[in-house]
């Protein structure tokens, strides 16, 4: 799986795997491509909403491949 960290924005994880997601005692399983909140304030926690422009996120971007 390989993980990009975008520059001032949201954690993709790019699988073909399904992922459980599980924040609210609910699982819910996607395929990736799944864009993760990193800033805190997007409204559909765990996942990126856009938000972080609006609030003006700064984090620097990575990439890793986790295997
Ligand atoms: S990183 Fe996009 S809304 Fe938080």
């Amino acid at each position: 799986m390989k993980v990009k960290i975008f520059e001032n924005g949201p954690i993709a994880l790019d699988t073909e795997d399904e992922v459980s997601v599980n924040l609210d005692g609910s699982t819910e399983k996607k395929a990736g491509p799944l864009f993760l909140c990193r800033c805190g304030q997007s409204s559909t926690k765990p996942f990126c909403d856009g938000t972080h422009r609006k609030v003006e996120f700064r984090a620097p971007g990575a990439e890793l491949d986790v295997g």
